[in-house]
């Protein structure tokens, strides 16, 4: 028997920097939760009110602006709680109201919908990803064929080296990866297809990827990511 959905989810692109802005829908109670508001809000709510979507939730993958600039006009219309990691909130320094703060492997209830959150740190401290069905928003963590940049304050390329290690060996390779920017040559993939063809998901050890995340890789020269073969994403 296949389980039925109990969700659907939307995503729009918007933005000068191809932010993917998530919408998870729950369709028994009409609850929705949107992931990292930011620029056009409008079309957001636009969306929201087209699909009836009562939207109570505002999650955070991390703390940076162009995951966040929206926050407050989608408080001005929802009265929504907001979710981020513990550790991100300390990193991010910003009072905020009555926030709910979370640790790795916590559950967000949207309905009947159960929504997992990963600590996934490296692109900041405290960057999470939501898993939801077979489905992870991976924020700034996990692009499809790229990851986000650790040369910004809080970043940290070991970490990330770990955190993209976990995620190959604990989630199902049928995991649906859906990514906080559009910077690939399509907007979505799967965990095994990202395994096999990512370049920061074929380094054996830290030092290597490292040195490919923090001096070789360079998003200008290779958007729109593409799939590379092993052992081939960067010259010895
Ligand atoms: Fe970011």
């Amino acid at each position: 028997m296949t389980e039925q959905a109990t969700y659907s989810l939307h995503a729009l692109e918007l933005g000068p920097m191809e932010n993917f802005i998530y919408l998870i829908h729950d369709l028994h109670s009409g609850r929705a939760a949107v992931v990292d508001p930011a620029w056009d809000i409008p079309e957001v709510l636009a969306l929201a009110r087209a699909q009836d979507m009562n939207i109570t939730d505002i999650l955070l993958t991390h703390s940076h602006h162009d995951h966040i600039n929206g926050i407050s006009e989608v408080l001005a219309h929802f009265d929504a709680q907001l979710h981020l990691l513990k550790a991100e909130a300390q990193f991010w320094g910003r009072q905020l109201d009555l926030p709910t703060l979370h640790h790795g492997g916590d559950c967000i209830r949207l309905g009947e919908t159960a929504i997992e959150v990963l600590h996934t740190p490296g692109h900041t401290p405290g960057s999470a990803c939501y898993r939801v069905g077979h489905e992870l928003l991976t924020g700034d963590t996990l692009f499809v064929f790229g990851c986000g940049r650790c040369d910004l304050r809080g970043g940290d390329p070991e970490q990330m080296f770990v955190t993209l290690r976990r995620m190959a060996e604990r989630l199902p390779a049928t995991t649906v990866i859906r990514p906080g920017h559009n910077y690939a040559e399509k907007d979505t993939s799967t965990l095994d297809e990202q395994v096999e063809g990512n370049p920061f998901m074929q380094f054996d050890d830290a030092e290597h990827f490292t040195r490919y995340r923090m001096h070789y890789h360079d998003r200008h020269r290779h958007a729109p990511y593409g799939p590379v073969r092993r052992g081939e994403a960067m010259p010895e």
